[in-house]
């Protein structure tokens, strides 16, 4: 029985997704285990879910608590606030330009060799002030919350100079207290060989090693540490010191691995038990195996994939078939997915990667949260969880990524204060 008073009873639940059940990710079949009730209830106190379940056993359980608000869902659907684990939110200028050179056939790296792409980014990124990049991301993370996001992931790596890559990490760590969107910030010096630096990578990766990653530890300005293992970008072995530095302070590591080659980035985010390793459309077998042994999330980016115009996308029924735990993001980035729109990525999901409704709201939610390390906290709909919930236009779960492009958030309630209605 949940003695005291209740702050917020959300009730007339329609379909109430918990993804309640399991401690850690959901891997492999567990994905299509949503857990799912009708004529649902959640009773709110100090920001924590007291109780969950029917409408009828929440009445029974908060028996005579004083209840200071109610709100009536409608009979809509309602789940876990969704999490996007991998942006790179912090950036300066965007890259329009770039559109009609991929309409002539450009490619991704095409455009990047030719001191374009994340180049480019990184020089308006310099230019810009602490206060430009804070407005800028600040109507960015306005969006994603918008669209139902009420945690995220933020990437640093438009700076690629102490001072710059500090500068980004710093405005991601303001956001973050004035936002209702919690952000999770990840350390991404190693995200490209700055201009300064051509032909000399290898002494980048000194800076990022020496300097940097000690700097960014002592500021306490970022929890994880990721790196562009790519052709043209940086190889196995230059990403493997950077995350093998960056464990040794204590960062959890992540890795872009496998994006457009087979580098064998999958392989080493097995060796090195990353926490999740993004992209991976080009991943062997053998890699995705050594990912499944250590556990390491496999976070899909189809909003990247569809943007790219690339011919395929990740293999995520092989991923789930593997019993890998698979998570889903926007990638949201000036280049590669300029977009907010998380319902997007997950029509993307189910339509290029051929996940079902239930595998892509696990997806954005639990396991989403375990790739950013908030597993225990956000992603799912439980006693003692944070009260982050979404409730959507929707009869059921399958009309969210059915009826696509458009944004189906009823009201968005963060830590159990309605913030989008
Ligand atoms: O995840 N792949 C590397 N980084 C980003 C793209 C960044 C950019 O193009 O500005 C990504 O796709
Ligand atoms: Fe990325």
């Amino acid at each position: 029985r949940v003695a005291q008073q209740i702050d917020l009873l959300i009730h007339n639940i329609g379909t109430l997704v918990t993804m309640k059940g399991k401690s850690g990710p959901r891997q492999g079949r567990e994905m299509s285990e949503a857990a799912s009730l009708q004529q649902g209830a959640v009773a709110i106190r100090g920001g924590i879910i007291a109780a969950i379940g029917t409408e009828a056993d929440v009445r029974a359980e908060i028996g005579g608590a004083a209840i200071a608000a109610a709100y009536d869902a409608e009979g809509l659907l309602v789940t876990p606030g969704l999490v996007d684990p991998h942006t790179h939110l912090v950036h300066g200028g965007s890259r329009e330009n770039e559109l009609s050179l991929k309409l002539q056939g450009a490619s991704y790296l095409d455009i990047l060799a030719q001191g374009g792409g994340i180049l480019s980014t990184v020089r308006a990124t310099r230019r810009a002030s602490e206060e430009e990049l804070f407005h800028k991301a600040k109507r960015s993370l306005d969006t994603m919350l918008q669209f139902g996001v009420t945690t995220a992931e933020a990437k640093s790596g438009y700076g690629l100079t102490l001072e710059d890559e500090i500068k980004q990490l710093r405005v991601t760590q303001k956001l973050n207290e004035a936002h209702p969107v919690q952000l999770v910030s990840t350390f991404m010096g190693a995200h490209m060989v700055p201009e300064e630096y051509k032909g000399r990578a290898d002494e980048y990766v000194q800076l990022v090693i020496q300097v940097m990653l000690p700097e960014v530890k002592r500021q306490g300005l970022a929890e994880f540490c990721d790196v562009f293992c790519e052709q043209g970008v940086f190889t196995v072995d230059q990403s493997q010191r950077v995350l093998e530095a960056a464990k040794a302070l204590g960062f959890a590591v992540k890795i872009h691995a496998d994006e457009i080659e087979p580098m064998g980035g999958a392989e080493l985010a097995g060796e090195l038990g990353c926490i999740s390793a993004e992209h991976l459309l080009a991943a062997s077998d053998t890699g995705l195996e050594a990912m499944q042994r250590a556990g390491v999330i496999a976070v899909c980016l189809p909003a990247t994939s569809f943007n790219l115009r690339l011919k395929h996308h990740a293999h995520a029924r092989r991923m789930i078939e593997l019993g890998l735990a698979v998570a889903v993001s926007t990638d949201y980035n000036p280049g590669s997915s300029p977009t907010e729109n998380i319902q997007l990525a997950m029509t993307l999901a189910c339509l290029n990667l051929g996940m079902t409704p239930e595998e892509v709201l696990t997806a954005v939610t639990i396991n989403a949260a375990h790739a950013i390390g908030r597993g225990d906290r956000v992603g799912s709909l439980e006693i003692g969880k944070q009260a982050d919930i979404v409730i959507f236009n929707a009869p059921n779960l399958a009309y969210l990524p059915y009826h696509f492009g458009i944004n189906h958030v009823h009201t968005v309630i963060k830590q159990g204060k309605i913030v989008v209605s």
